[in-house]
């Protein structure tokens, strides 16, 4: 199979930096793609860490004038990926967040860090880097909608691929900022990047890119409706043709129980029984009479857990025990640790990000909840099933679509997977943890229930082809490019 060549422009990627499963997806993209006949290189902003770990590389492209700023790029290898590296330290080479400050809020010139982003790619794919073209190009999110624009900008009609993963964020920015961002005034305009009256990043994505991509089939269908859509569902509507769910997969080399380091290995449910054990003592949680459940996610509206905490009580009092890790809202990390102050024997907070951990949690876990009010995709119910704790999710977008509920049906057929529980509701999230409860005093069907999680299919084989498939019909339906 001869092998074709994608650009990737994202603003995360595993393991180099890493906010949420964005930067999951867009680490495991080029090996799920690799068996697909297509080399992927990936630009990103070279932010410390990703300097860091570059190590050494190879100029690729040098700009006079990004937006302003001199830049270059680099070209190089870490962590297994093929990667362009956007040395522009007037933008990236800072403390903080990708997106955040030390302090938490953005940084403000967030817009013309991602324009920059988002010109260097449209540069790179027109004129080339390292001595390379990419025959199409897969954009992520807001921080990459813009790419189309400059492309075309400069008389490129490469195809690109849009890639919805949250359609919360949208990149706005006054419309005073088209001059310092160099994009041309024709495309604010409704069919192009105006959102009431402001530019958007997203939409330009939207409404540029032949075709969208979005991380499950079940959101896919979500994003056109006003529920869902945050006011986009109009352009996805008019575009519903060109949409295409692909659920999303995991690295089930990175997330293997059976070999992973962070772990006491294990092959099976019988096995984690030493992790949850290790896991009680370090969080220093009684071993409870009923299941250990665990969270670990962003701290934001998004997620549902305002809700999970008015449920908790009625969970502690049939025997749950809870430990919980992340960061995001100040609010809401205060109200989880007030809840962990009130129950220290049964709720465990850790407010920060922890990789490491995670894993453990996973590994030790009874069941992972997730009760989101709304999930694109979401991981880590993934995580969970490959690491046998029971997933308990709301049934939306990505958890519905990967998650097999424990009904009648389901578990004498013997394919439940885990619980799933109507959106935005405290007396049905109640309900699907009281079943927790009753289904782990059974230790036998519960183990098998574990069993089935751990079987069911978690990696990327049944989406890679699709989107091997995608690329192939975009690639193959673009007009040749100038030499
Ligand atoms: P989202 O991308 O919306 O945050 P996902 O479920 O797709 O949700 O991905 C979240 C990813 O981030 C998972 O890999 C999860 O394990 C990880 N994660 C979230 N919060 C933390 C944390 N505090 N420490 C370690 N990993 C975390
Ligand atoms: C976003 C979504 C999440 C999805 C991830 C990777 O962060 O919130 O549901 O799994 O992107 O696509």
């Amino acid at each position: 199979m001869s092998t074709r060549a994608a650009l990737a422009v994202a603003s995360e990627c595993a393991p180099l930096v890493k906010t949420g499963g964005l930067a999951d997806v867009v680490g495991a993209l080029p090996a799920a793609l690799a068996g697909q006949g297509w080399a992927l290189r990936t630009l990103l902003p070279g932010y410390p860490a990703v300097m860091r770990a570059l190590g050494k590389a190879r100029p690729a492209a040098a700009f006079d004038d990004l937006l302003g700023t001199k830049a270059r790029v680099l070209a190089g290898k870490a962590a297994g990926l093929d990667l362009l590296v956007l040395d522009a330290p007037a933008l990236f080479e800072r403390p903080g967040g990708p997106y955040l400050t030390q302090e938490g809020r953005d940084w403000p010139d967030n817009d013309r860090r991602f324009a920059a982003l988002s010109l260097a790619a449209a540069r790179i794919a027109v004129r080339g880097a390292d001595g390379w073209r990419p025959e199409l190009l897969h954009l992520h999110d807001w921080q990459a909608g813009l790419v189309p624009v400059y492309l075309r900008a400069l008389g490129s009609r490469l195809p690109c691929l849009f890639s919805i993963h949250n359609i919360a964020f949208h990149g706005l920015t006054p419309a005073s900022r088209l001059k310092a961002l160099a994009l041309p005034k024709a495309g604010f305009a409704i069919d192009g990047f105006e959102y009431y009256g402001q530019i958007s990043a997203l939409k330009a994505g939207l409404t540029g890119a032949q075709a969208i991509a979005t991380v499950s089939p079940g959101y896919a269908r979500e994003l056109m409706t006003p529920a869902f859509g945050m006011g986009l569902e109009g352009v996805l509507q008019a575009r519903a043709g060109d949409l295409h769910g692909i659920l999303n997969g995991i690295d089930t080399e990175a997330w293997n129980p059976a070999t992973d380091p962070a772990i006491a290995p294990f092959r099976g449910p019988a096995g984690k029984e030493e992790n949850r054990a290790r896991l009680c003592a370090e969080f220093g949680l009684e071993r409870g009479t009923g299941p250990l459940a665990a969270v670990v996610s962003r701290l934001s509206g998004q997620k549902g857990l305002d809700l999970l905490l008015t449920a908790l009580p009625g969970f502690l009092a049939q025997g749950g025990r809870l430990v919980l890790l992340g960061s995001g809202e100040r609010a809401l990390e205060n109200a989880w640790l007030a809840a962990a102050a009130a129950n220290p024997d049964r709720v465990s907070v850790r407010i920060g990000y922890d990789e490491a951990l995670s894993h453990r949690i996973y590994a030790g876990a009874d069941a992972v909840l997730v009760p989101s009010r709304f999930e694109p995709c979401g991981l880590t119910q993934l995580y969970a099933l490959r690491y046998g704790a029971l997933p308990v999710v709301a049934r939306v977008g990505g958890l519905a679509d990967t998650v097999i509920h424990a009904n009648e049906a389901a578990l004498s057929a013997g394919v439940a997977t885990g619980i799933v529980h109507d959106t935005e509701s405290v007396p049905a999230l109640a309900d699907a943890l009281a079943q927790l409860c009753q289904l782990w005093q059974d230790k036998h069907a519960f183990r098998r229930l574990q069993r089935n999680a751990m079987k069911h299919p978690v990696g990327w084989d049944a989406s890679a082809p699709r989107y091997g498939a995608l690329y192939a019909a975009l690639a193959d339906a673009s007009p040749a490019e100038p030499p």
